[in-house]
């Protein structure tokens, strides 16, 4: 039984890094013609109302999305994400003044399909009963969209290799397992055997609850090559309460990936850290 809502956390720190990140993936993903494919298995409603009960519980949106909405001078791929984010509510032109938030907050399937070319496609994973009706009706009758109601980890089995041969797969538990990480090696294992050239991201939380330094260790375990690593703390890692920070895994990332990622990161850091405490940053687990 799932009981994590993503509504009560969207447009928070962690979102606004995992969506910039992604950004900065399919944007390197469409420097090729090729046409490539974005497979989400943890994918969320699609899209969240930011003036919900919900999302205004906890406000959390307040320091993740709040903090760059509006900004004028954001590197290239903060300024492309949040153009989609202005495009799930009207565009560019109603885009609020700094500060302000929007009223509709993009989930990663919502943040990809606006990077999507003619011929590139997405399939989405979704196992919660009220979620997955949502990202259904979010994407009905869209073509180069396949939405799967359950369990998402099953989609690197029914679905890889791509017939595309090119693009990225997306993990984005909610952590609620105990045994989450278990699930996640076995995904990663299964997804390499078959398509050892796709593009593999793993998000997680930087808390004391879940222990990043286990999934690296058993990522690096695994024997993959070319593993980054990039991480985002708001606050120092030591901090007992909450969400500290969040960190993407990224096996087989495009070329020069990790040198983008090192110039946009130290910016949002700027942006999202409470009062300059935290850090950004990017290494290799295993190189290429
Ligand atoms: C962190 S949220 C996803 C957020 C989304 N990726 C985004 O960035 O907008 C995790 C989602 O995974 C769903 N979920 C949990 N376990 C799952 C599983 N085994 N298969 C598919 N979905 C799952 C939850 O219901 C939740 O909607």
């Amino acid at each position: 039984m799932l009981s994590y809502r993503h509504a009560f956390h969207a447009g928070n720190f962690a979102d606004v890094f995992k969506h910039v990140v992604l950004v900065v993936l399919l944007q390197a993903l469409a420097r090729k013609d090729k046409p490539y494919v974005y497979l989400d298995t943890h994918a969320g409603a699609g899209r969240y109302d930011l003036h919900s009960e919900a999302a205004r519980k906890h406000r959390e949106f307040t320091s993740g999305i709040a903090r760059v909405w509006g900004e004028r001078e954001a590197p290239a791929p903060v300024a492309a994400y949040l153009g989609a984010v202005a495009a799930l509510n009207g565009g560019a032109a109603r885009m609020a003044a700094p500060g302000g938030v929007p009223r509709w907050y993009p989930g990663s399937p919502r943040i990809a399909h606006h990077l999507l070319r003619n011929g590139d496609r997405m399939v989405l994973g979704e196992m919660h009963s009220s979620e997955a009706p949502l990202l259904q009706r979010e994407f009905a009758h869209d073509r180069c969209v396949q939405v799967v109601r359950g369990d998402g980890y099953h989609l690197l089995k029914s679905h890889l290799p791509p017939a595309e041969r090119r693009g990225a797969v997306l993990i984005d538990p909610s952590y609620e397992r105990r045994e989450e990480i278990d699930h996640i090696a076995a995904a990663l294992r299964e997804g390499h055997q078959r398509w050892a050239t796709g593009i593999y991201v793993i998000w997680y939380p930087v808390m004391s609850k879940v222990p990043a330094a286990a999934l690296h260790r058993r990522i690096v375990a695994a024997g993959l090559p070319k593993v980054l690593c990039a991480e985002l703390c708001v606050l120092p890692e030591d901090n007992p309460l909450g969400m500290n920070g969040a960190g993407m895994i990224i096996v087989n990332p495009p070329f020069q990936l990790d040198a983008e990622l090192q110039q946009v990161l130290p910016w949002l850091h700027r942006r999202l850290a409470v009062d300059r405490q935290g850090r950004a940053e990017v290494r290799w687990l295993a190189p290429g």
